[in-house]
């Protein structure tokens, strides 16, 4: 169904949302080394596109004018090296991509910069979008640099306070529903059909379009050298499915020469799509109601489902499911290496402990994370578990030794100096 602007994002026969493909761009595009050069070049540009990580790889992004592209500087964002997990693991080349390290600290704003600024360029008013925290955040921050209103759709309690603050910090009009992600979807998708607003969720092709930088951008700080895995959270999974064009279209320019095995990982509470490959293989979803701690993908309905599947079958990946205790661990795991990301993120290295069980990882091979979100996303979910309040009261309530080795829980002392020096030396017996 067209939204109010006449912008149809679904096909008119089967109903399966639209792959935009950008015509002309592939065939248009410099050849490998051209693209190459010409990208790292603009890493000393002083010109606002060029600084952004996102606007950088423009030969490969639908074309917007300049004076409507909204931009925070968004993308270039590090890999690093993960050492301790690497020692946890045994896989020693094993990185992270911290999207979390975006202007409003979630990958959302690859996308959000694009679709932004195509809302801008189609003079609309209001911008809406249904979310889980994080697309709220983005949308909320680039509608305001944009001189937009933004229209937030959250579930009522299920999000946390970091992502929840930046939305009414950015201005936005935010309405907290009493459903979940799925609920606020289907109420969006009414809404845009009756009101000139524009839709700003991961079903909009420009989203998907900016989200692929992060993947390029992977490529281009890997030397173009291709790692054997990249592991994503798996949510309404845009983001895999974006990750996936990516690969696929820099296959097609030779700006690689491989594909990586793009393998995708959800909650065990919220896995429908796990459950699409491993019970029904890949012929339909079954929607459940979720839920989960990672609240960034308590989601039960995927609308990108068919495209996630399709980036499954392109790259020879997998899916996994983790559980809560296994995304906490990971999540002080990669705490512990000094990097840190919001829960939701954590799921990539509980899933890469699974599939190296499962031998689909092998210990040799190089593994990228994709971590989505900082990690002051969701502190209320960190300091809960460093306290050992996280599973209180549930059946994950026992800690075993692995959970409590991870805890560090403030200790409050008389302010003196003796009680820190006791604390400073039995820290050091324990180390
Ligand atoms: N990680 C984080 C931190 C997220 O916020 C999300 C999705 C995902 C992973 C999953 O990505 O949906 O593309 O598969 N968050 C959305 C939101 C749904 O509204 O912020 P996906």
């Amino acid at each position: 169904m067209p939204d109010s602007a006449g912008r149809d994002f679904r096909c008119a026969n089967c109903g399966d949302l639209l792959e935009f493909f950008f015509p002309g761009w592939v065939v248009d595009a410099p050849d490998a080394a051209t693209l190459k050069a010409l990208w790292l070049s603009r890493r000393s540009s002083r010109d606002p596109l060029d600084s952004s990580g996102v606007w950088r790889f423009r030969e490969l992004l639908p074309h917007i004018p300049t004076e409507h592209a909204i931009t925070l500087r968004e993308g270039d964002t590090p890999v690093y090296r993960l050492r301790r997990c690497a020692g946890a693991t045994g896989v020693e080349n094993l990185f992270a991509k911290h999207q979390g390290m975006n202007p409003t600290a979630s990958f959302k704003d690859t996308g959000m910069t694009v679709a932004a600024s195509s809302a801008h360029e189609g003079k609309f008013r209001w911008v809406a979008c249904a979310s889980t925290g994080n697309t709220s955040a983005s949308m909320a921050a680039y509608a305001a640099r944009g001189d937009m209103n933004s229209l937030v759709l959250i579930p009522d309690g299920k999000i946390s306070w970091g992502k929840l603050s930046q939305s009414l910090d950015y201005g936005a009009l935010t309405c907290q529903l009493r459903t979940d992600f799925d609920g606020c979807v289907r109420i969006l998708n009414e809404l845009v059909r009756q009101k000139p607003v524009y839709l700003l969720n991961s079903v909009n092709p420009y989203r998907i379009e900016g989200q692929k930088t992060a993947a390029i951008e992977l490529m281009e700080q890997l030397a173009w050298e291709p790692p054997d895995h990249i592991i994503v959270p798996g949510g309404n999974l845009g983001n895999s499915s974006a990750i996936g064009k990516a690969l696929t279209e820099m296959l097609e320019l030779k700006l690689i020469s491989r594909l990586p095995k793009v393998s995708i990982i959800q909650a065990e509470g919220a896995n429908p799509f796990y459950r699409c490959v491993h019970e029904f293989g890949g012929e339909k979803l079954e929607p459940i109601i979720a839920d989960t701690l990672a609240t960034a993908i308590r989601i039960g309905n995927p609308a990108s489902w068919k495209k996630a599947l399709r980036v499954l079958r392109a790259t020879g990946g997998e899916v996994e499911e983790v559980s809560e205790v296994e995304i906490a661990i990971a999540k002080a795991e990669i705490g512990a290496d000094g990097i840190g990301c919001e829960p939701a993120s954590a799921v990539t290295l509980a899933g890469l402990k699974k599939l190296l069980r499962r031998g689909f990882v092998k210990p040799s091979e190089s593994v990228v994370l994709m971590l989505t979100g900082h990690l002051l996303k969701d502190p209320d979910f960190t300091i809960k578990f460093h306290r050992g309040d996280l599973f209180a009261g549930t059946p994950d309530g026992s800690v075993s030794a692995e959970t409590r080795s991870l805890q560090r829980a403030p200790i409050v002392l008389d302010a003196s100096l003796g009680a820190v020096i006791a604390a400073l030396d039995e820290a050091e017996r324990n180390s």
